[in-house]
């Protein structure tokens, strides 16, 4: 499984997305992004943001000069992000591996509902960590567990048959080694979430 791969498969997906997304998607990502102190903060990446899912919270929760960045390997999924755009946000297609921006700038990075399609999560981790601030917070979740997560994947098949969330141990390790330190590490219900500060 490779990125091409997996872009291929969520092109294939984007345009029925919009409507297939659960309600329980959208109420678990306003509940946990209304849950945080965003006030402060000037610049936000939403990793593998698909149709832009997180968008409304995040800008309901931010000042009016904070800015989104938003990426996604799927240009068919930015596609149909674009009906959701604010001058606020910023799209730009790119892979979680190469993140087309500077050290240091994002105090606030969300993935939601994107971490286990990440071919290799060490590296995706440590470039995660790269492009955050010192105290800076990477915020991993889903609107499920990952019993549930893992699951889901195997019944869906193909190109995402085996994508799964790494264990706690493993994810204790990647960010031990990038640079990460874990303040919240949950992986059942209401769904999974990881919580992270960059440390230097
Ligand atoms: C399950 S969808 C979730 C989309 C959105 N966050 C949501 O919850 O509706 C996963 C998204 O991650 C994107 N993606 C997968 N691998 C990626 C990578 N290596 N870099 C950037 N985006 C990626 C896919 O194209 C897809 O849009």
């Amino acid at each position: 499984m490779s990125s091409k791969d997996v872009q291929k498969f969520f092109d294939e997906k984007a345009s029925a997305w919009e409507e297939n997304i659960p309600l329980i998607s959208v109420t678990r990502a306003k509940e946990v992004i209304n849950s945080l102190d965003l006030g402060g903060v000037k610049h936000i990446l939403d990793v593998g943001c698909g149709t832009g899912i997180l968008w409304e919270p995040l800008l309901q929760n931010t000042r009016k000069d904070t800015r989104i960045f938003a990426i996604d390997i799927s240009l068919r999924m930015l596609l149909f992000a674009r009906n959701r755009l604010s001058p606020r946000i910023t799209l730009l297609q790119a892979d979680a591996l190469h993140l087309p921006f500077p050290d240091g700038y994002f105090q606030w990075l969300f993935c939601y509902n994107t971490f286990p399609h990440f071919e290799d999560p060490a590296l995706v981790l440590s470039e995660f960590a790269r492009v955050m601030t010192p105290a800076g917070r990477v915020l991993i979740f889903h609107s499920k567990s990952k019993e549930e997560i893992d699951a889901f994947h195997k019944a869906v098949g193909s190109t995402v048959k085996d994508h799964a969330l790494p264990t706690k141990e493993c994810m204790a390790n990647i960010s031990k080694a990038s640079g990460l330190e874990i303040q919240r590490l949950h992986e059942g219900h209401p769904g999974y979430l990881f919580l992270a500060e960059k440390t230097c």
